[in-house]
């Protein structure tokens, strides 16, 4: 059976994990959301699967996934399952997916969580090399299992974060999605800029300006995803006070022009 895999990401961990789906499930094709967000066009199905692989914002999904499922609109019979990345816990990303395809006519049939290395460097650093490299090979077997559920086309019940994660995530989820607009206010450059333009480049909403020999400017619709300053090649990009001396995570096996977004 046919598989269209959508992906969200900023640091390649999602957009990974739809690769090694696609080559476990076979018969798939892979499409950013973001992309398909800024068209606005209505996403028909007429058969087949949909996956929508995305990483966990404050325990919860993110604003542009939101925005995405808006827009589909696959005939009866198509299946939907998701596979949401996390740094520790997916709290009720999922419950809320399922929640919103539900108000739209559609369900999910099983969904899942991939424990990756956790990307917020406002509150915490990357992990060593060594441990990014067992993590992923855990990912990447979790992912496998998961693709033999996803085979299958029985509904199963999906993963949920655990209590402490869907507790956070009631408290601030709603929170965080009002205050996401002017949250990039405390992004800026160093002098160790170059004016590359790679942090304009890896924004999935074109959120960041680089004038010609000039610093990023942000432009106050950022999703959070934090590929601006993960993927800039002089770390330059801080975020407040914190992120100063943090390393930073990108997944190894992603080239920074695979997260450039499309024209
Ligand atoms: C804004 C933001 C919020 C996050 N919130 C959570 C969270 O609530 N729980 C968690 O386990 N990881 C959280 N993370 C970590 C990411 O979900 C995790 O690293 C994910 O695999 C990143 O995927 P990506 O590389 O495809 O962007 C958060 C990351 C960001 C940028
Ligand atoms: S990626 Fe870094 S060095 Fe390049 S323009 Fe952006 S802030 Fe400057
Ligand atoms: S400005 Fe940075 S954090 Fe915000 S959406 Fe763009 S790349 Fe992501």
């Amino acid at each position: 059976m046919k598989t269209v895999l959508y992906y969200f990401s900023g640091t390649g961990n999602s957009l990974q994990a739809a690769r090694d789906l696609a080559d476990y499930l076979g018969d798939a094709t892979i499409l950013p959301m973001a992309d398909l967000v800024t068209k606005g066009k209505e996403i028909r199905h007429k058969d087949g699967r949909i996956g929508l692989v995305f990483p966990t914002y404050c325990w919860g999904i993110p604003r542009l996934v939101r925005q995405f499922v808006d827009l589909l609109r696959p005939d009866a019979g198509v299946l939907v399952f998701s596979v949401v990345t996390c740094g520790g816990s997916i709290g009720a990303a999922n419950a809320q997916l399922d929640r919103q395809l539900r108000g739209l006519g559609m369900s999910l049939y099983c969904g899942f969580s991939v424990r990756m290395p956790g990307n917020y460097t406002p509150m915490y650093g990357a992990p060593n090399p060594d441990k990014v490299k067992k993590m992923l090979a855990r990912a990447r077997t979790r992912l496998r299992e998961a693709a033999k559920v996803i085979r299958h086309n029985k509904v199963v019940p999906f993963d949920n974060g655990d209590f402490f994660g869907r507790a956070l995530g009631k408290l601030i989820y709603g929170a965080f999605m009002k205050g996401l607009g002017k949250a990039d206010r405390k992004f800026f450059a160093t002098d160790a800029c170059t004016s590359c333009g790679i942090c304009a480049r890896v924004c999935p909403v074109s959120n960041i300006k680089v004038a010609k020999k000039g610093k990023p400017e942000w432009q106050g619709t950022c999703e959070q995803c934090l590929a601006c300053l993960q993927w800039c090649p002089e770390e330059a990009i801080q975020y407040g006070k914190r992120t100063a001396g943090r390393r930073r995570y990108r997944h190894p096996a992603i080239a920074v022009k695979e997260m450039f977004r499309r024209k």
